[in-house]
């Protein structure tokens, strides 16, 4: 089976080393990447390359920036050509990124078979693009591979043919543990490390566009994160969605002696972080999911969540941010908690199986 797997944002590089390797060691695949440039800085998209054995793209399109449209129909058009070269006998996409929509309907457009990795994901809210690129992706899907329970449920309401889904597991959960012992084995660590000085400290990124492109809100959650950080060191890895809008607003986030305001972080030292945070405060999806795998607290700046296993369980709090002393509140509640013994993502074989269903049951 010949394999193009079309990826362009950081959590996909990381969802794609964790397949990538399952597939390298499955018989009679070959697998090929195409990156559309989404994310371009060395520290969002090289860094995972060379530090988690992803095979190299032997497409980049150079495509990030723009609107929604600008972005998404450039992406097509550019995967398109790549797809009508080579003609694969299907494409692999993860997520709901524009990345994933615009390969989602040049291969589909093309009678190419699509494969999604962490199909039926739902937030409900229309607003976000996420839930537009995740829904639309879906639906032109020949293997959906859900992560979830709940992700099956949502397939089974729309009306998507049930064989075609697979509840897989999560490769996100393969992924952290594969990663862990690479991270731990490591001789040079980034320097928060070391101004911690293993004192406590709160984990924080974000960067949905309804908390960045919402000035109140953004303004709520920088000035609860500038509150805690008086309380406890407060690391925070600023997203260039998130540093570019503050700067915009003539509020460029310095760091002081407890609050961290720090570039991404590569993988292997976030996976650190997170296992040696005290809390994580996130809008993110990915990081509200290996918070929980490593048995941290989480509380989420957002007003829903595609994971709501972690929400039932305890694990993770919803909090829309709305005043600094209602983010307060959910930050110490979290402080110390502990959910329900729960197991939502599967084994951390979620990569071998697809790669299996992928070659076992083709399209
Ligand atoms: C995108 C995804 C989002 C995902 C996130 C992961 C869409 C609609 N959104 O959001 O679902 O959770 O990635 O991080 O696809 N930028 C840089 N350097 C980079 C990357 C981005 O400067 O390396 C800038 C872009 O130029 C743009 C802004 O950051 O101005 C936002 O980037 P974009 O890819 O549009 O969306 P994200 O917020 O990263
Ligand atoms: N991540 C990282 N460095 C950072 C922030 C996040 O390596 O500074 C990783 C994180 O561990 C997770 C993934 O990026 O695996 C999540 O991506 P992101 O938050 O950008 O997107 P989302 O999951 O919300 O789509």
């Amino acid at each position: 089976m010949n394999l193009i797997t079309i990826v362009g944002a950081r959590p996909q590089f990381i969802k794609a080393a964790a397949v990538s390797a399952a597939l390298t060691s499955t018989a009679g695949v070959s697998e090929r990447l195409l990156h559309t440039g989404q994310h371009f800085d060395d520290n969002m998209s090289d860094v995972f390359f060379r530090e988690l054995g992803i095979p190299l793209p032997t497409w980049n399109l150079g495509l990030g920036g723009g609107s929604h449209g600008a972005m998404t129909g450039a992406q097509l058009a550019g995967s398109e050509q790549v797809l009508i070269d080579e003609r694969p006998d299907a494409v692999l996409l993860y997520g709901d990124t524009n990345s994933t929509l615009a390969g989602a309907l040049a291969a589909a457009k093309l009678n190419i078979p699509v494969a999604h990795v962490e199909a039926g994901l739902r937030s409900f809210n229309r607003r976000m693009p996420e839930e537009i690129n995740r829904v639309l992706t879906d639906h032109v899907s020949h293997w959906l591979f859900a992560p979830t329970e709940s992700a099956v449920a949502n397939l089974q309401r729309e009306g998507v043919d049930a064989a075609r889904v697979h509840q897989v597991g999560d490769v996100m959960y393969d992924a952290a543990l594969q990663f862990s012992a690479l991270a731990r084995a490591r001789a040079v660590r980034h320097p928060v490390f070391a101004a911690l000085a293993r004192r406590p400290f709160v984990l924080a990124t974000v960067h949905r566009a309804e908390n960045t492109d919402e000035p109140e809100r953004l303004r709520v959650i920088v000035d609860a994160l500038v509150e805690l950080a008086r309380e406890t060191d407060v690391v925070w890895p600023l997203h260039p969605r998130t540093r570019k809008v503050l700067a915009q607003r003539g509020a460029v986030l310095g760091s002081t002696a407890s609050l961290h305001c720090v570039e991404p972080l590569g993988y292997l030292d976030m996976l650190e972080m997170e296992q040696a945070a005290a809390l994580v405060v996130t809008d993110s999806g990915g990081v509200q999911k290996e918070t929980f795998f490593f048995g941290r607290p989480c509380v989420t700046l957002r007003d829903e969540t595609e994971w709501v296993e972690l929400v039932a369980a305890g694990w993770n709090r919803l909090a829309r941010p709305t005043s600094v002393a209602a983010l307060m509140a959910a930050f110490h509640a979290a402080l110390g908690s502990v959910g329900e013994p729960v197991r939502p993502y599967g084994n951390g074989d979620a990569a071998q199986r697809i790669a299996r269903v992928l070659t076992e049951r083709p399209a």
